[in-house]
């Protein structure tokens, strides 16, 4: 017998050898669309390192709503600016608030798209921080109060999902006991499980207004080097009552994302997030990559790693070249 017998190339030959080999594949079905809500009408204001997206009024968001759901894209996930700022992020959770009506006019329009909310005091705080601050100081506990507080009112304007992303120990299961307090046990919980200290996040402060004032993140969010700790506070999160885990950054952490694959039986996402997105784009702007194809290997690792659900600011884009 000559060597060698088992050849790879043999199921690579055609495309529709390859077809019928692939492991992983794409659809709209796992795409979760980002928008950032701001007060006003017909506001349509475009972020400088995010081309493609933009901060949008209450009415521009129920447009680009109906879009996303054409493409046949299942959810969005709001993120509000608020006209003012202060020390405890009041309008996170005043009823007219933009995330709270925003949702309220996308139930209203499209019923079957999922609305899901990111539960955060950032974008809301003065200094820019996701807690009240003493002393210089993002305080836990007395925060969770408010981060329900929040929750409540988002499911009230009709959030189908809540997304705490803010990483205080403990949120989960005070957001869980406040919506079940208050009639809302239908309301799923997506957290941030392992949301790491990264700055991938650069761009996305730029739309979200949301620069901490001072000092970093890195007192509440992840460390980068670390991964069993990610299992841990992944665990954390289901024993709290989570329904759904998010592993964020998505690219530079898809060992993680593996990793948790295998060990919880868990739906799991993964937010592709603003840095990542602006990278392809000025790398193809420059025209050093081939921007379309960067973004769905991208998008397959992140599925080949183990999310069935990724939140991407390219669901658009992508769900058009699937369709
Ligand atoms: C709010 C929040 C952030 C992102 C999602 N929710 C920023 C941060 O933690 O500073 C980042 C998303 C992105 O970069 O696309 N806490």
């Amino acid at each position: 017998m000559q060597y060698p017998i088992y050849r790879p190339r043999r199921t690579r030959r055609n495309e529709t050898l390859r077809r019928m080999v692939r492991e992983t594949r794409l659809s709209p079905d796992n795409f979760i669309y980002p928008l950032f809500a701001v007060h006003g009408t017909g506001v349509r204001r475009e972020i400088g390192a995010m081309p493609g997206v933009f901060q949008l009024s209450v009415d521009e968001i129920v447009r680009e709503c109906r879009e996303v759901h054409d493409l046949a894209i299942p959810a969005v996930i709001l993120f509000g600016i608020p006209d003012r700022k202060d020390e405890r992020g009041s309008e996170a959770y005043d009823p007219n608030g933009t995330v709270q009506k925003a949702a309220a006019a996308i139930k209203d329009a499209l019923p079957d798209l999922m609305v899901i909310t990111d539960v955060c005091l950032c974008e809301y705080t003065s200094h820019g921080h996701c807690g009240i601050v003493e002393n210089g100081e993002v305080l836990n506990d007395p925060t969770l109060e408010l981060l329900a507080q929040t929750a409540v009112s988002h499911a009230q304007a009709g959030a189908d999902i809540v997304g705490p992303s803010d990483m205080m120990d403990g949120r989960v299961a005070a957001i869980r006991d406040a919506l079940d307090d208050e009639g809302f046990s239908d309301v799923v919980i997506m957290s941030y499980a392992v949301k790491y200290a990264s700055a991938f996040y650069g761009p996305f402060r730029e739309a979200a207004e949301s620069t901490p004032q001072f000092g970093d993140r890195r007192a509440y969010q992840m460390d980068p080097p670390n991964a069993v700790e990610a299992l841990r506070e992944a665990a954390l999160d289901i024993e709290e009552g989570a329904d759904i885990i998010m592993v964020k950054p998505a690219l530079p952490y898809l060992d993680i994302i593996a990793r948790i694959r295998e060990r919880y039986d868990m739906p799991l996402a993964a937010y592709n997030v603003s840095g990542e997105y602006s990278m392809v784009k000025a790398g193809a702007k420059l025209d050093w990559i081939d921007g379309e194809r960067v973004m769905m290997e991208s998008l397959v690792s992140i599925r080949r790693a183990g999310a069935q659900m990724i939140l991407t600011y390219f669901a658009k884009e992508a769900a058009k070249l699937l369709g």
